[in-house]
């Protein structure tokens, strides 16, 4: 019924493959890209910055990777930081100097930095901070990384480049009057003003350490591409962070489906060839804004379990049931094709598990996410059961290794989504992945 599509070694021609989180982030992307980059060539981030945190374990080692592609992981691959992303140079010059200290080589042969991805400085995190505090009890719940505020200025064509960032002379003028002007702004939220020294120091150090790193990575992707290489995209956050099609206001501050691979890398909408859509077994958020399917019992089970705290912020994420009306539109804007579905594990001690196939709002029946989200808020769960299997999944490695009701429960899933069930993963690690 299903073929082998991803079974290691197998695949040899991967050709363009989007990546995306079909839920609301934290997904299993980290590990499911690790995974899929086995048959890449070149794995590259589009989107998104710090905020996000993709979790991939190597037996015991556990890496978090923030900005570097997932990729990394792996001997031979080339990660590029696309120009969609934006790059806190601080931050990156951390991360990589991260990744050394646990013997991954991180060098210019292995990480290209796109010389127009726009630069994240500290007045975005400082206003990211400060917008937040003044929402008081409607703040969006960010991750307080200069997302918003780095994106917006890039929107508004103030922002500063990774190309003005690496011109020592260029970067300290532009730097000299952001500041200033970021300033004023501070002073009438009634935060501190930054210093233009310190700031100037810490960030022209970042960008010697990262000047070897930078360059045209569109140019470099479309030769990539005349050679036939393999590309994979790791998509950032998930399909309802999305700026557009997300529950805004309560999302990030790019296109997190599949559209943004992209505009994000420069690589046109017909030079892709497949949309994989990461989603886990069940739903989580971390953050404010609706989450029709939450449910106080999941969440306790997970954080009891010690699962389900934020990868960046460590923040305990809320959970719920498996929503299908959210994964259904997820497979609308951005074609996924195949699914991943991750965390299977997670609902082995269920006696019963629940799915959620439509909306209830007053005398109404909805079967996609209403954009309103105040209808959404008032939106009730109507759920289908699923019988349990009751017991650990985490140690089997093929599809018929799986429980009958775990199998009926994934396939319930793929049905409802509307694509085809091509991974599931049982656990964290490499190996506790099934290949249909
Ligand atoms: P990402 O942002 O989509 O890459 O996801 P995160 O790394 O933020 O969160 C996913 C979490 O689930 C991480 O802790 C992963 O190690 C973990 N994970 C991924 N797949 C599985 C799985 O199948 N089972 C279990 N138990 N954990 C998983
Ligand atoms: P990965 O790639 C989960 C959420 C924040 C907040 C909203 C806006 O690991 O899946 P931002 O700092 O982007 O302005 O915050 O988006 N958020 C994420 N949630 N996973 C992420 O990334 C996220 N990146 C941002 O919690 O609700
Ligand atoms: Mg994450």
């Amino acid at each position: 019924m299903f073929g082998a599509f991803f079974a290691p070694g197998t695949l040899n021609s991967m050709a363009n493959t989007i990546l995306v989180g079909a839920q609301w982030g934290d997904e299993g992307k980290g590990k499911i890209i690790d995974v899929l980059a086995a048959s890449a060539d070149i794995v590259v981030r589009t989107q998104g910055g710090n905020n996000a945190g993709h979790t991939v374990y190597l037996g015991k080692d556990k890496f978090v990777l923030h900005l570097i592609p997932s990729g990394i992981l792996r001997k031979g691959k080339v990660c590029v930081i696309a120009n969609g992303v934006v790059v806190d140079p601080v931050s990156l010059v951390g991360e990589i100097e991260g990744l050394h200290k646990l013997g991954v080589k991180v060098d210019s042969k292995n990480l290209l930095l796109s010389e127009t991805a726009h630069v994240v400085l500290p007045y975005h995190r400082e206003l990211d901070a400060q917008r937040e505090t003044r929402k008081g009890a409607n703040k969006i719940g960010t991750t307080k990384r200069g997302i918003g505020p780095a994106y917006g200025d890039k929107a508004a064509r103030v922002g500063i480049r990774v190309i003005d960032l690496i011109h020592p002379e260029r970067f300290e003028e532009k730097l000299r009057i952001k500041i200033k002007e970021n300033n004023e702004i501070l002073k009438a939220f009634g935060a501190k003003p930054l210093n233009f020294k310190k700031v100037h120091e810490a960030y022209a150090a970042a960008a010697r350490v990262l000047k070897p790193f930078v360059g045209n990575t569109v140019v470099y992707l479309h030769e990539a591409m005349r050679k036939e290489k393999n590309m994979l995209f790791e998509g950032a956050q998930g399909t309802f962070l999305d700026i557009d099609h997300g529950t805004y206001p309560f999302v990030t501050s790019s296109n997190t489906t599949a559209g943004g691979a992209c505009t994000g890398s420069g690589v046109a909408p017909h030079r892709m060839d497949r949309v994989v859509g990461v989603m886990k077994a069940y739903t989580t958020r971390v953050g404010e804004g609706p989450l029709p399917t939450e449910n106080s019992d999941i969440a306790d089970m997970l954080h009891n379990m010690g699962r389900e705290f934020g990868a960046t912020t460590g923040r305990a994420r809320r959970c719920g049931w498996f929503d299908a009306v959210a994964t259904r539109h997820a497979t609308m804007v951005n074609g996924i094709d195949e699914l991943a579905i991750t965390n299977v594990d997670g609902l082995d001690s269920l006696d019963v598990v629940r799915v959620c196939v439509g909306y209830r709002v007053g005398k109404e029946t909805l079967d996609y996410i209403p954009n309103d989200i105040e209808t959404l808020t008032q939106c009730q769960p109507i759920y289908v059961e699923f019988p349990g299997w009751k017991q650990s999944t985490m140690k089997a490695r093929k599809w018929k290794d799986l429980p009958t009701n775990c199998r009926n429960y994934l396939l319930g899933l793929a049905k409802f989504t509307g694509a085809t069930l091509v991974i599931a993963s049982v656990g964290p690690a490499r190996e506790q992945t099934i290949f249909l």
